[in-house]
Parts: structure tokens; sequence; C-alpha cells
């Protein structure tokens, strides 16, 4: 009784807080009214593109089953607090389920030994099913849900049925007291029958499963299907098995050299009970004899015939043969997809830049092909990737685990801002290995950016020039996308949207979505917005804190931008904390629990002592949590090396209006860093008279594209080294290669 009033207060609980819910999307529709009231912010018909819930959503009739709803909620309850243990408990209900149906049908006494051998095999197996399941669900989801159901289904069926049919058949074989070589027989003879006949039930299952059964209930729907499916093999072996009987005792009237009846027909059984049950499963209308004859004539027809000996030998010679044939292809496939799809591979780095640079002579176009590239690979599985198994997760073992804004950073390294200018790829930059990945920079309106060619190599140095002008979709349009990646994560995770954004999804921040790492939006001004209007300039920022703060750990405010003009004059120091003061307050009116951070990116060309103490005292005044150091420079001086020569083509790129960037800027971005420290540092102990009061973040960017050059940003006083055109030229290993140099480093320095 009590048990059935804490589950009926849970449910109340539940209704309440849906409730609560409905009402808070109210609040907010009321609020935004009042905010039509903000000078800083003022009504624009976009904003209502991004609909937020208002209503309490009516209950499906699953949900008002009563006792059978509070049953189904208390186990996807467990489910979600101790998954392995109800994965576990799940199965052995199951497998006790199905052995019971399948002895029931079989017409003979109740064999607990066999009870045991059961529940003995669907104990190994739940956890490996459980996590194969879960790693599909968090696979292969790609915008086109008919694509990712698809190709779920198709997985599914090509890796886990012949592994787990392979494993079902031999176990049962094994714990039955088999020899090994009679347990390959039994796989080599049921698995690829039962393969094609799960073929006419599974997909159904798992695409059914996929689309309508909450992840917390996928497991005991399947296991719910296995049972009936189960039972439903077992009733038509029984109806065929006087039939089988019947076969077997006039087929082994035929003598087989060599071989005694008891032998032949011992060795015959499996045969014809897992052939025979599974080919027929699907065809009950044709009766077991006619099924299970020709079954039969596989052992009989040499035996009629002395000549044709050979055929019983090369029958299972041959398929050995196709065995080994299919499993070399597939296994060099997959060597070959591993190859490829890591990060460590060499060809990312000395056969793909180079090969996109004499295919593609407009860098911009490079640029477009790349993204767009990842974008496609990442949506068939197919990208770069940096292994788990490099990329140490635990901090305990891990040496480039960092805390930056409270969570603990993988790794240190970033991808700076115009790669993914808007948030088409986060994900796939992600899975390049970065700690940090920065989108944007995005304006609050869509705009063109400057006329093309706006992009230009110079390979002789590593080195780019670019005036793309804060090309961009808009704020709405990525607020949008990122909105989209955080419903499908919460999707997955059995959450709601607000769940994850209220920080329910454990670890996971609501930015980058995974664990140990960040996500920074850039935003900026549209080109056509006047820059001494600082009112104008404000409204600008706030408009893109508004759209895009839900989906950023950290927002990046853009004021050096060489690009766009009059943005870098924000950088003085009355507008800036102007400028900034308004972001934090709207970052920190988020519709979120943990509000996101904010940092200011700062040029590297503003580096006279007032300019910079200028920029910390705004940053100091406005309450904002970090620096970025660095952009691209209007400075041509010092850029190329002694020695080396530049081609004509490239003299004159260098001579482009627009920003440079490259390693010849790594000297500049160092010594910046350890300035930006000490003035950062001396103001707060000047404000504050505390030397540790609260640290102000800086992450560098600008000319790093080694370890080494990573380590010394970070010495100068950097949390975070972040990555543009290293990742041009070194292509997408070089996140995995730099963070490598700095382990061989640490390692030797520990030494
Ligand atoms: C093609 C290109 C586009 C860029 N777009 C932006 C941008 O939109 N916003 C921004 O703050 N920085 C932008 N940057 C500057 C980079 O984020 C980075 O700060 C700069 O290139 C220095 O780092 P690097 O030497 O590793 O490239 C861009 C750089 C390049 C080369």
């Amino acid at each position: 009784m009590a048990a059935y009033s804490a589950v009926y207060r849970a449910v109340l609980r539940r209704q309440v807080d849906r409730l609560r819910l409905g009402l808070r999307g109210q609040c907010r529709a009321k609020s935004s009214k009042t905010d039509d009231t903000d000078p800083l912010f003022p009504k624009t018909p976009k904003e209502e593109q991004i609909p937020t819930p208002n209503n309490v959503p009516t209950l499906p009739f699953w949900q008002r089953l009563g006792p059978l709803t509070r049953a189904a909620e208390a186990y996807a309850r467990g489910q979600r607090k101790r998954p392995l243990t109800t994965q576990l408990c799940s199965s052995l209900v199951i497998y006790f389920c199905s052995d019971l149906s399948a002895q029931s049908m079989a017409d003979r006494d109740y064999d607990p030994v066999r009870t045991v051998r059961s529940l003995t095999i669907g104990a190994i197996s739940s956890i490996p099913s459980y996590k194969w399941f879960l790693w599909l669900s968090h696979n292969f989801n790609y915008s086109s849900h008919l694509l990712s159901l698809g190709t779920k289904v198709l997985v599914n069926q090509l890796c886990f049925t012949p592994i787990f049919n392979s494993y079902f058949f031999g176990m049962q074989a094994l714990l039955a007291g088999e020899t090994l070589s009679a347990t390959w027989e039994r796989i080599t003879v049921t698995v690829p029958v039962s393969f094609v006949n799960s073929c006419k039930l599974w997909p159904a299952v798992t695409a059914f499963s996929f689309t309508f059964v909450p992840i917390e209930y996928r497991s005991i729907f399947a296991g719910v299907v296995a049972v009936g499916w189960q039972t439903y093999l077992s009733y038509l072996n029984r109806q065929a098995e006087d039939g089988v009987a019947t076969v077997v005792e006039t087929e082994t009237t035929v003598s087989l050299p060599g071989l005694s009846r008891y032998r032949f027909l011992a060795m015959a059984a499996p045969y014809l009970r897992a052939r025979h049950s599974l080919s027929i499963a699907f065809r009950p209308q044709v009766t077991a004899r006619v099924r299970a004859r020709p079954r039969f004539d596989s052992f009989r027809r040499p035996a009629s015939t002395s000549s044709s000996s050979s055929t019983t030998e090369s029958s299972p010679l041959s398929r050995v043969r196709t065995f080994l044939f299919g499993t070399s292809i597939a296994a060099s496939l997959y060597v070959l997809y591993y190859y490829a799809t890591d990060t460590r591979a060499s060809f990312h780095r000395w056969l793909v830049p180079p090969f996109l640079r004499l295919l593609l002579p407009d860098a911009e176009d490079a640029h477009h092909v790349g993204t767009t590239a990842l974008k496609n690979l990442y949506a068939l599985n197919l990208h770069p990737r940096e292994r788990a198994s490099f990329s140490t997760s635990h901090a305990a073992t891990n040496p480039l685990s960092v805390t930056v804004f409270g969570t603990e950073l993988q790794n240190p390294i970033g991808i700076s801002a115009g790669l993914d200018k808007d948030a088409d790829i986060p994900d796939a930059l992600f899975a390049l290995g970065a700690g940090v990945v920065e989108v944007g920079g995005c304006t609050p309106l869509p705009q063109e950016g400057n006329l093309r060619p706006r992009v230009f190599r110079v390979p002789s140095i590593d080195g780019m020039i670019n005036r793309y002008g804060l090309n961009s979709r808009g704020a709405d349009a990525m607020a949008a996308r990122l909105r989209d990646r955080l419903r499908k994560l919460a999707l997955n995770l059995g959450l709601t949207e607000r769940d994850v954004l209220d920080g329910q999804a454990g670890e996971i921040p609501s930015g980058s979505l995974l664990p140990g790492r960040l996500l920074l939006v850039q935003i900026a001004k549209n080109k056509k917005t006047d820059e001494k209007d600082v009112d104008a300039v404000i409204r600008d920022y706030v408009y893109c804190v508004n759209r895009l703060a839900p989906y950023a750990d950290v927002l990046v405010v853009n004021v050096s931008s060489p690009n766009t003009p009059g943005l870098r004059d924000l950088q003085a120091t009355e507008p800036l904390t102007r400028l900034l003061g308004a972001v934090v307050d709207e970052a920190r009116r988020a519709d979120r629990k943990r509000k996101p951070q904010v940092m200011v990116k700062v040029s590297p060309d503003e580096d006279d002592d007032s300019q910079m103490e200028g920029v910390v005292e705004a940053v100091w005044m406005s309450g904002v949590d970090g620096v970025i150091v660095g952009n691209t420079t209007k400075k041509r001086t010092g850029l190329v090396p002694q020695g080396v020569r530049l081609t004509a083509k490239e003299q004159k790129a260098l001579q482009e209006d627009g920003g440079f960037s490259g390693p010849a800027q790594f000297e500049q971005t160092l010594k910046l860093v350890g300035r930006y420290r000490k003035l950062l540092d001396g103001y707060s102990m000047q404000s504050s008279g505390e030397p540790d009061a609260a640290q102000k973040v800086i992450f560098a960017t600008g000319g790093i594209t080694t370890g080494d050059q990573a380590l010394k940003v970070l010495n100068a006083g950097a949390s975070v080294a972040m990555v543009y055109t290293g990742l041009v030229y070194g292509g997408s290993g070089t996140i995995t290669r730099i963070k490598s140099e700095m382990r061989d480093k640490l390692a030797i320095k520990a030494i």
C-alpha cells in the first residue's frame, strides 16, 4: 500500500511539474511582451520564429492506463537510476519467460537445466546488448529522420544480428555439452538461416522501437517481442516435429559409409531442428513434412551416389571458403574505415590539404568544400575523429585536463571562430578532439559579407589573408540549428529540452552537449548598424545574446574583426564597458539554470599599454568573465622569415586588404597573453586587495600550430590555446597532433 501511494505521489508530482512547465511557458510569453518596452530590445517580427511551448499537452492514452502506466513509469525511473541493474533483471525475466514458453510447447517434461542455460545466456548478453542499443540511439542521427532510421536498422541488422545469433546458438550448444567442432557446426548452420528469417521481423521491430518507443523502454519492448517470437517459433517447431521425426525415420534407412545410424541421427538432429523450425517460421501454410524433406536431401544425396562423396566434403569447405572470403573483405573494409576516420592518419595532413589547394585555387571554395565534406561525413558517421582510447577523459590519467569556468575540460585546445561561421558542424569539430569549439561570428540579421574573392593563401609561410566581413546567416537561423541539436540529444537521453537546459543531463553542458567540452558562440554587430550609435550597436549584440544564450556555454563578444568598419573602435574603454555590461546583463537573464559565461575577443593590433589597460578596465567594470587574446592582424611587417621567398601570387595576396593569420603571428600572441595576464591580475589585486579574487580567464589565438607553442601560451597565463589557420594547412588531424606533442613534451619534463 505504502509503495502504491509513493508511486501515486510520484505520478502526481510529475503532473504538477508538467503544469508548472506550461505555466512557466505562459509567463515567459507574458514577460516577452513586457520586453517590448525595453529600449535595448524592441520587439521584431523575427521574435516569433523560435516558439516556446506555452500550453499543457494532453497526455496520450497510454499514459492514462492507471496501474499499467505507473508500473511503466516505475520501470523507466529504475532504468534512468540504475540502467545496468534494471537491464540485467529485465533480461533474466525475458529469458525466463521465453524458456517457459518454449518448454511448454515442446510437449516434454519441464527441464530446469534448460532454464538455467537460458538464464545464463540472457545474463551474459544483457549489458552488451543494452550498450549496443544505447550506442545505436546516440549515433546515426541525421537531419533526415528516415535516413537515421534506415541506417540504424541496417547497422543493427548487419552487425548486431549475426553476432548475437552466433553467440546465442553457440552458447546453447556449448552449455548443452557439445564439442567445439559441433558448436561451430551449429553456428554455421543456424546463423545464416536465422539471420535471413530475422530480416522478416526485426527491421520492423527496430524501426518501430526507434521511432515510437522512448529510450528507457526500448530493451523491454524488444524483449517482449522476443518472447512472442520465441513462442511462435516453438509453436511452429512443435507442429513440425512429428513430420521431422517421420522424415528422419525414412531418410536414415539409407546408409552413409562409416557413419552409424545413431551418430547420423545425432548429427542430423540439430540441423533438422534449427533449420526446419526457422525456415518454416514464416511459412506455416506449408506442411512440415514438405519443408523438412529437401533439407534432409543434402545428407541423403552423397550416400545414394557413391561417386559424389566429394560433394559432402566440398559443401562445408566451400561454405568455409565463402565465409573466409566474406570475412576478409569485411575486415579490410573495416581497417580502411578505421584508418581513414582516425585523426592520426597521416593522409589527413599530407594529402588532403595540398590536394584541396591544388584542386580549388580559391581559398573560400576550399573552405566550403571542407566544411560541407565534414558535415556530410559526420552525417554518415564516416567523419575523422579522435578515438576514445587516445582522448583520455579522466583527469587523474589525463595530463591535459584543465578546469575552465567550473568545467573540467578534456584538453585545452580549441578551434577558433570563423571556421564554422553558422554552427553547421560543431559536433564534427568536437570529434576532431578539441576541448573548445567557437562557432560564429554571428550577426543579428543575415548578411553577405564582403565581395569575393575575400580569402587568400600564402602557403610558403602557412599564412592566410581574409576579409570575409562577418558573413552570417543570422542569429535566428543559428539558434534554430543549435536548438535542434539540443532537442535531438534530449530525445536520445529520454529527457526534455528543458531538462537539458537546466543541467539535468548530468555533466553535459547545455552548449557543447558533450562532457568535458565547451561551445563558444561568437556574436557581432551587423555591418549596416552605425558603429557611432552605441545604443544601436548594443541592441545588435543583445539581440544575439537573447537568441543564442540558451545554447552557448560561453558567449564571445567580437570587437576585434578588422573587416567590419569601426568595429575595433568599440575597444575604447567607455563604449566597451557599456557594451559588455549590456551583454552580461542579458546573458544573466538567459532562460536556463546555469547562465552562459561571457568573454570578449580583442585585437592583437591595439597593443599600446593605454589601449590594453582600457580593455582590462572595461572587462573588470562590466563583469565579463574572460578575454580571448588575438585575432587576425592588419600589420604586414615581419611576417616572412629570412630565407623564405614568396611567389608573385603570394606577394600579391599579402598586399590584399584584410586580416593576416598564420604562425608568423605567434610571438605577438605570446607577448600579449603575458601582458594581459599581468594587467588583468594586477587590476583584480588593486580593486579587491585579494591576490586570488576571481581571476579572469584568458584564451589565446594567433599563430598556434604546435604543441610547444600551445604549452608556451598556457604557461604565459592562458587556459586554452585556439587554432584556425593551423587546421587549414595541417588538416583535420591538427588538434590530435598538437595534443600528442604536448603530452610528449610534458612526459619528457616529468622524467
Ligand atoms: C578565414 C578566416 C575567417 C575568420 N573569421 C573569424 C570570425 O568570424 N570571427 C573572429 O573572431 N575571428 C575570425 N577569424 C580569426 C580566427 O578566429 C583566429 O583568431 C585568427 O585566425 C588567428 O588564429 P590562427 O593563427 O590560428 O588562424 C577568422 C580567420 C580566418 C583565417
